[in-house]
């Protein structure tokens, strides 16, 4: 084995599952273990000069280490150079860890991208009718995995395909970087993300996720490139990340319209903190508007949001179902945005006209607090549904500098709540004096959130 390997023996890092169950709060149970064994992408072959394709390598290094699931699992190092591939498939008990100058490429080619059968909470491509294109990594139904390194990268080359998005010449919907699917116990941290087809880091189904110290960035153009979307996944932290997208940094989503329904499984105890967002045709950090297998309990603190077309959203429609509830978000910092809170009923599309119109989503219980901002040009737009109005929405503590003549700071319908503290005046629907007590806090003892 290489002397270099067995320097890196101190590197390769798994994640302990301790007894205890972790809260998916940020401070989760589980710790770094070391792996046992490491091998290097270049033993099977791999070749870092930007125009091999490694698919092949990758396939047959992860197989390889497949072996190693109940000896204390393994690392795949990927040393610097550029490394061209199709998607491939994680295992369990697995850390890929991308040295400093290691890049792992998304082939431009479609056929390395294998076609799969949509989500069964979404039933269709999110973009296209019908399936959808494999994700660059993969994981199905894996347990403690770690995506990891010195600041390596993970470049999906988007570019043909936001072309291919836009010229509406797509056949499938389109790819992501990382997606796990049905996984728990996973840790991405240390590494750059840029230009994905599609989302960064897809979590659906998953349980006990840990995103860390990342950097994302796809250009402003890009269309519906999103940071981490945590998609029916529940005990997920996110944790000092900076993310640049074309449309949204971090969206919650939890299933579309009927097929969320059916599957019914919900993005619940979230805690996200310490991130800085920034999304230009999007919202720097959004809910829904997928959201029919409910989303709740969610924590969020110090965001640093700039340069957005939203700051905060909340987005649903008629037909969705489902829930968004038992939110707080506190400590924002808001630079260059035009439109700083929104909460929309009317937003977005069905998967297809079998969706039930009565089937109405709920949003309440949602507390925004100590909130700062400069150069906003609306404060926020709260358009509520008739038959299901958002309520319980809390705004404590917010101060906007508004800066064009914008007479409309606020727009209201359909909606109440409780407000305290809040510059510009809100508009009388969220001024309900006598609803603070339903204001969603937070109780001290055991950190849960939940009801005053
Ligand atoms: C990757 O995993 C999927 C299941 O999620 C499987 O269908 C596919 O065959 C796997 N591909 C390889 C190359 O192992
Ligand atoms: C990682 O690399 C990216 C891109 O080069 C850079 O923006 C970021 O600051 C780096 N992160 C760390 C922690 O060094
Ligand atoms: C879509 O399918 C058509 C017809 O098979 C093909 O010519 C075209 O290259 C495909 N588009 C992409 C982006 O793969
Ligand atoms: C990520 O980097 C930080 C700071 O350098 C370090 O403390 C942490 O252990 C690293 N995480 C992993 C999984 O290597
Ligand atoms: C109000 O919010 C600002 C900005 O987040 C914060 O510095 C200040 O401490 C908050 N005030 C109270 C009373 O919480
Ligand atoms: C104030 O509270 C009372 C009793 O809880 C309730 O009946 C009334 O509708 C509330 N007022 C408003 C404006 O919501």
């Amino acid at each position: 084995m290489p002397v270099a390997l067995l320097l890196l023996l101190a590197l390769c890092n798994g994640i302990r599952v301790d007894g205890e169950e972790s809260n998916g709060h940020c401070d989760l149970k589980s710790t770094l273990d070391s792996r046992p064994h490491s091998v290097s992408i270049l033993e099977f072959g791999a070749v870092g000069d930007g125009k091999t394709l490694n698919t092949i390598a990758f396939q047959n290094a992860i197989f390889y280490l497949k072996s190693f699931a109940d000896k204390g699992g393994a690392q795949l190092y990927v040393p610097p150079g550029r490394w061209l591939t199709g998607s491939f498939n994680l295992t369990s008990h697995l850390t890929l860890f991308l040295e400093k100058g290691a890049v792992i490429l998304g082939s431009q080619d479609p056929c390395h991208w294998d076609i799969v059968e949509p989500l069964p909470s979404y039933g269709q491509g999110t973009e296209l009718p019908g399936k959808r294109y494999r994700s660059l990594i993969n994981g199905y139904m894996l347990h403690d995995v770690v995506i990891t390194g010195d600041n390596g990268t993970i470049d999906g080359q988007g570019s043909v395909w936001w072309e291919w998005f836009t010229s509406h010449s797509l056949n499938y919907t389109c790819p992501h970087l990382v997606e796990f699917l049905s996984s728990e116990y996973v840790l991405v941290s240390n590494i750059t993300f840029l230009n994905a087809p599609a989302y960064n880091i897809h979590p659906v189904y998953c349980s006990n996720v840990h995103i860390h110290g990342i950097s994302v960035y796809a250009p402003p153009g890009s269309p519906y490139t999103v940071g981490i979307v945590p998609d029916s996944s529940d005990k997920v932290c996110i944790e000092d990340c900076s993310i640049s997208m074309g449309h949204d940094a971090i969206a919650l989503k939890s299933g579309w319209d009927e097929y969320g329904i059916a599957y019914g499984r919900p993005t619940t105890n979230v805690h996200i903190r310490r991130v800085q967002l920034q999304s230009s045709s999007g919202s720097s950090l959004a809910f829904g508007s997928e959201m029919s297998g409910g989303i709740s309990d969610v924590q969020v603190q110090q965001l640093h949001l700039h340069d957005s077309l939203t700051g905060i959203e909340f987005r649903t429609t008629k037909g969705r179902g489902g829930y968004v509830k038992e939110i707080i978000i506190s400590d924002v910092n808001m630079l260059n945005v035009e439109t700083a809170l929104s909460a929309i009923g009317n937003c977005g599309s069905h998967p297809d006209d079998k969706f039930d119109p009565d089937a109405l989503p709920v949003l309440e219980k949602i507390t925004l607090q100590n909130i700062v901002g400069t150069n906003i040009n609306m404060a926020g737009n709260f358009i509520g549904i008739q038959e299901s109005r958002f309520s319980s929405i809390c705004l404590l503590n917010i101060s906007l500098s508004i800066d064009s003549a914008s007479s409309d700071a606020w727009q209201c319908s359909y909606v109440s709540g409780f407000s305290e503290s809040v510059f510009p005046k809100p508009c009388p629907e969220l001024e309900n004096f006598n609803a603070s007590s339903s204001c969603f806090s937070l109780l001290k003892p055991n950190g849960r959130a939940a009801i005053l």
